[in-house]
């Protein structure tokens, strides 16, 4: 191959492979067993010449891994995530280097996750498989794991992009009212009502918030799905949590430093009837001390865009980006140009 392509992690499929060495690429995948490359590991990788790398979300791309990638020749690189706030933009674009990311393949996978922890979290599923595993299932109770029923109840999405917008649309069937905060950098769009129809039943009112407050006062379900930047870190703090309903639910399938995670174990240990789903943490792969022994907690280890479909579709673009910004071609995934789903006059997503 006329290329060095290097991946920092060996990823799903062989469509992304194929495509780079079809187009005249030779790719090299790190081997090394450990999870998480550091900033030393990832420039041996890139080494003396090097055109293009695939990396990770738990990777730190700043200053010194665009300054290493541009003297070994390098301008192109994808993180294999939607998110990249691991990843110094500016610090790439100064060293010549174009960034991509991976969008779009990953909406319905993660929202599926931020659906399915709701649902975890409201009937108390985890807890329940725990208590049978545990052998202590003795017989039938009226009191036994009762939760909450969602039917009817108002939900409310932060952060109304592509993958919250897919959330709403997905628990449409469970909800009466759905409560929209759509965060682009650093404001919060106000005043915004409809109504739909779900199946002949109940209209469903779809509101622009008029704020974060109205969000967190009025929602008995909360899901997060903001970008993060320094406008949405710690976005939930113990304010907010003190503004939200003792019974409510709050799902995180973002990124973990959205939220507090200190005072969240605090607001846990308050609120036994309050309840979280997380798919993310503040220090990753760490969990604060105390969440692991919340029984209201439901936590899993950043799975949300955990499909075959997705993480095949994920690699494919990323190796796409790559690909496209060493031939010239136009990439699909830049952040650059990342624009929030919604605007002004959209409708609700239906
Ligand atoms: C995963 O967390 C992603 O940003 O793609
Ligand atoms: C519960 O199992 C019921 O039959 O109500």
């Amino acid at each position: 191959g006329k290329y060095r392509v290097v991946s920092t992690k060996s990823m799903p499929g062989t469509r992304w492979i194929n495509l780079l060495i079809e187009q005249d690429c030779r790719v090299e995948i790190c081997t090394q067993k450990k999870t998480i490359l550091s900033v030393e590991d990832i420039i041996a990788l890139i080494g003396d010449k090097c055109d293009g790398v695939i990396g990770q979300l738990t990777e730190d791309w700043g200053e010194t891994l665009f300054a290493a990638l541009s003297r070994a020749g390098g301008k192109a690189f994808s993180n294999m995530a939607v998110g990249y706030n691991n990843v110094d933009v500016n610090a790439a674009n100064k060293h010549g280097v174009a960034v991509g990311n991976t969008p779009g393949v990953l909406t319905e996978t993660t929202a599926e996750l931020a659906a399915s922890l709701s649902l975890a979290a409201a009937r108390r599923i985890v807890e329940s498989d725990q208590f049978m595993r545990a052998g202590l299932y003795d017989g039938w109770l009226p009191h036994l794991f009762v939760g909450n029923l969602l039917k009817g109840q108002t939900v409310g999405v932060i952060g109304a992009g592509r993958i919250g917008s897919a959330y709403a649309r997905m628990m449409i069937i469970y909800f009466s009212q759905f409560l929209f905060v759509v965060i682009i950098a650093c404001f919060v769009i106000a005043a915004y009502g409809e109504f739909l129809k779900a199946n002949g039943e109940q209209p469903v009112t779809w509101k622009r918030a008029a704020s974060m407050d109205e969000v967190l006062r009025e929602a008995d379900l909360i899901s997060l799905h903001p970008i993060l930047d320094k406008t949405t870190y710690h976005l939930i703090n113990k304010e907010s949590l003190a503004t939200m309903k003792k019974e409510a639910i709050l799902i995180n399938c973002s990124r973990g430093p959205v939220v507090d995670e200190v005072a969240l174990v605090e607001h846990l240990k308050q609120n036994p009837m309050f309840r979280v789903g997380l798919d993310v943490f503040e220090d990753e792969p760490y969990m604060k001390p105390g969440l692991a022994d919340m029984k209201n907690a439901v936590v899993v280890p950043h799975i949300a865009s955990a499909s075959k479909w997705t993480r095949e579709g994920m690699a494919t673009l990323a190796a796409l980006n790559v690909l496209g910004n060493i031939k010239g071609y136009p990439v699909w995934g830049d952040p650059n140009r990342v624009e929030p789903f919604f605007n002004e006059n959209a409708p609700p997503p239906a």
